[in-house]
């Protein structure tokens, strides 16, 4: 028997006819998300597969269904581009990889994919572990700053394993401008009255000068390696890649280009990663009981983990870490053609949001949803799990590039701090995240380590 074809845009129903939040005039939701941005996400669950939130200066029709993410991140992918937030990203990231579109975009993934193959990653895997377990070896027992700590671990490892170079003193600066930059994209003065980037408003100046010092550092990752000359073959890394790129008239990448894409993973390479360590970290340190699970299994080693060392506890803690809290809490795309999304009519041009924040919490989808329960993790149960009931990563063809790097640098940080470390609370442990661009911390996150 053939299968119902889907209604036509034409023949589906409006799309004023599906669920609707609306919160207060004028602002819309914009007070909730602002207040309380996690109540926000939760009230979004159980209100079916497609719920459309007016919030400030916009309007977001959230899909919450695994199909329907499914359908726009990988078998619609042709008919969507990221759109309206992501453009407005751009004042960040320029035309680099988490931002293009089209035939810029093809080309560049192309040309970069290669440096972050799982053989790739593996290959650079025993330089990284060995940074790792030098800074952890060097951290000392007491309360420590988790957040601000994994966030130059992570940043140190990316600048080394990517570009090659050392991070120096300029850590805290990428750090701050990272989040001056990112904070702003969730400000009350961006959703309520966003206004071009050219206007001098005071959100827009402290976002010009902290994009100011992030380029002097790219600038000067650029002009290293340009001073040392480029390497070719397996000793390529990716700024070997960017530089020594030529197009059919033979022509190296613009400058502007290279600057472009070498900021953008600068900043997508450290960040999330750090903030799924602290997440994770922050959980274990809630759960002692699980912590000790992982701790038996690096014990059994009896020795500092290998990247190659199975370590399935390990494994299964990150990915719940992930779920619980994907450090990018929602993703964005907008149809380039009228669609037909859960049977109604979704015109062109709608800013749609995939929140892997709300569907990962989906009571519908996890048992004790919100519940940190790494043994769920089992590989059957896994296998039987949609596809995009998980998907911290995103999917389809825009699908985390550095995806293996994450979960190969994850482990292996875990894997020292818990073999030397019992991870514990302190007073003033409190874990309160805002969705900026990723989720971020909106106060330093206290955790306790006490040699084992
Ligand atoms: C736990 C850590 C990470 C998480 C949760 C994460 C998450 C994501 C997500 C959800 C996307 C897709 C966004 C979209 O479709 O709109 C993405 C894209 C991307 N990520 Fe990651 N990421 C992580 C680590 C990394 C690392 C380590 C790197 C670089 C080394 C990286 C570089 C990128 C880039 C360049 C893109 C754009 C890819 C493209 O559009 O072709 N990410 N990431």
């Amino acid at each position: 028997m053939s299968q119902p074809s889907a209604p036509s845009p034409a023949e589906a129903a409006p799309l004023s006819a599906a669920p609707t939040l609306r919160g207060l005039p004028v602002i819309g939701m914009a007070g909730h998300f602002l207040r309380d941005p996690f109540g926000y996400v939760q009230r979004l669950r159980g209100k079916g597969p497609l719920v459309s939130v007016h919030i400030g200066a916009y309007r977001i029709l959230y899909l919450l269904d695994p199909e329907l993410i499914g359908q726009v991140l990988l078998r619609d992918a042709r008919h969507h581009v990221k759109g309206i937030f992501v453009e407005r990203s751009q004042a960040l990231f320029g035309l680099g990889l988490v931002t293009s579109e089209g035939e810029l975009w093809r080309r560049q993934r192309s040309l970069m994919a290669p440096a972050f193959h799982p053989r790739a990653v593996n290959g650079f895997a025993d330089r990284m572990n060995h940074t790792v377990q030098a800074v952890v070896g060097a951290m000392r027992p007491g309360p420590h700053s988790i957040a601000d700590e994994m966030n130059a671990l992570t940043l140190r490892l990316a600048l080394e394993m990517l570009f090659g170079t050392t991070i120096g003193g300029d850590g805290p600066t990428v750090s701050r401008a990272f989040t001056v930059m990112s904070d702003y994209f969730s400000s009350a003065e961006e959703l309520l009255l966003p206004t071009p980037m050219s206007w001098p408003t005071p959100g827009h100046r402290r976002f010009h000068r902290a994009f100011a010092d992030l380029s002097r550092v790219v600038d000067r990752i650029i002009a290293e390696r340009r001073a040392r000359g480029l390497a070719s073959g397996p000793e390529a890394d990716l700024l070997d890649l960017l530089l020594g790129a030529r197009d059919e008239q033979g022509q190296p990448m613009s400058d502007a280009q290279l600057h472009d894409e070498v900021r953008t993973l600068v900043l997508a390479a450290h960040e999330t990663t750090a903030i799924g360590l602290t997440c994770t970290l922050f959980l274990l340190a809630q759960h002692p009981e699980v912590q000790a699970e992982a701790q038996a299994e690096l014990d059994a080693l009896g020795r500092p983990a290998l990247p190659t060392d199975p370590l399935p506890a390990l494994d299964r803690i990150f990915k719940e870490g992930l779920r619980l809290f994907p450090p990018v809490p929602i993703i964005f795309r907008e149809p380039t053609e009228d669609v037909v999304l859960g049977g109604y009519r979704v015109p062109k041009g709608t800013t749609l949001g995939l929140a892997p924040w709300a569907v990962q919490r989906d009571p519908a989808l996890f048992e004790a949803a919100d519940q940190f329960r790494p043994a769920r993790w089992t590989p059957e149960w896994e296998r039987a799990l949609h596809r995009f009931a998980f998907f911290p990563f995103g999917g389809g063809p825009r699908v985390c590039v550095g995806a293996a790097m994450a979960m190969t640098e994850a482990r292996l940080v875990l894997a020292a701090l818990l073999r030397r470390f019992r991870v514990g609370l302190t007073q003033n442990s409190a874990l309160k995240l805002f969705p900026a661009i990723t989720l971020r911390p909106t106060k330093p996150v206290e955790l306790d380590l006490q040699l084992r």
